[in-house]
């Protein structure tokens, strides 16, 4: 049976993270996540159903509620778009400590102040890079960071531009660093998380398969798009994002190829995940998945998503 330090750092069973899925995640899911002996995460827009919410006051309301439904840890996660970017994600940071969350992660740019504040507040800070560097590692570690993302171009979501896989960004960053280094991007199954494993990662942060499960809101229609379709399906629709085909997806994929420059800000523009994911409107907008699709076969429950890829450790 194999330990990892991950459980230890965060206070859970297994080492596995369910990645930050944004508008995909909410109280009910994430609780079964951290129920089930992983981790949960509550995404930046978790709980809302319309653009005019406040992110805010929805996000104390789904802390809440998950407390309610769960007595272990979750996590809340913060986009950071630049170095300089602090005031919104210290807001968040701020709603959510005063709510009780003490585990935080941070995806995109390396802000030290921000990340101080974290660390000073005595949570736990875990890092994902989009695009992972070496040096971003090194660097996030002399910050305090206590878990490093690594994440591979397999994954969905925002891809990293760089175009490396999951199986050179995991030993990558790993050599680079002395803290644990949780593996991202394509990991579907008990094979997937072995194979990090064997490339020295110490967990896994696992979002698509987190999207085809009874627990979380994504819309039926959407889950059983993905079960339908193959990476086959899939096109990419902006330099850094992938979707299942549609009329919208294969209109932006047909303008990127084309040089046309703004298909991301197009495809914000059109909701991004939110038409088509959580309101089910399969024609709209992104359905934002890894290469890994072709794994998925059906709607399992969260439990037997970790049951079945967290197997070789202790429980
Ligand atoms: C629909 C969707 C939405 C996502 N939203 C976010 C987000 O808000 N913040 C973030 O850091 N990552 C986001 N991600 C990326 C995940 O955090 C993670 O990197 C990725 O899902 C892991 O790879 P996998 O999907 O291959 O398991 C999203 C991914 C998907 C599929």
């Amino acid at each position: 049976m194999k330990t990892s330090p991950i459980t230890k750092i965060l206070g859970i069973k297994y080492p596995i993270i369910q990645a930050s899925l944004n508008w995909l995640t909410d109280a009910k899911f994430v609780a079964a996540v951290s129920n089930a002996g992983g981790m949960g995460t509550l995404g930046p827009n978790a709980g809302k159903t319309s653009p005019d919410q406040d992110a805010t006051e929805m996000l104390k309301k789904q802390i809440a509620e998950a407390k309610k439904l769960t007595d272990k840890p979750f996590a809340v996660n913060m986009i950071v778009n630049s170095e300089d970017d602090f005031a919104y994600p210290d807001k968040t940071f701020k709603a959510a400590f005063d709510a009780g969350v003490r585990i935080f992660i941070l995806s995109g740019a390396i802000n030290p102040k921000l990340f101080k504040e974290i660390k000073d507040s005595g949570s736990t800070l875990i890092f994902r890079e989009l695009n992972p560097s070496v040096e971003g590692a090194k660097k996030a570690e002399t910050l305090g960071v206590d878990i490093l993302i690594a994440t591979g171009y397999d994954e969905g979501g925002i891809i990293p531009t760089t175009g490396l896989g999951t199986f050179t960004t995991i030993p990558r960053i790993v050599d680079a660093v002395s803290i644990p280094v949780v593996g991202a991007g394509g990991i579907m199954d008990v094979r997937g998380v072995r194979a990090a494993f064997a490339l020295g990662a110490q967990g896994v942060y696992v979002g698509t398969r987190f999207i085809v499960t009874d627990e979380n809101r994504t819309s039926y229609a959407a889950k059983q798009k993905i079960i339908d379709s193959t990476v086959d399906d899939v096109v990419l629709v902006s330099p850094n994002q992938r979707s299942i085909k549609n009329p919208m997806a294969d209109k932006w994929a047909k303008e990127f190829n084309n040089g046309v420059k703004d298909t991301y800000q197009q495809t914000r523009e059109a909701g991004g995940v939110r038409p088509a994911m959580l309101d089910g409107k399969l024609d709209d907008g992104v359905i934002s998945i890894d290469v890994g699709i072709n794994d998925i076969h059906d709607i399992k429950s969260v439990k037997e998503v970790v049951d079945e890829m967290m197997q070789d450790f202790e429980n």
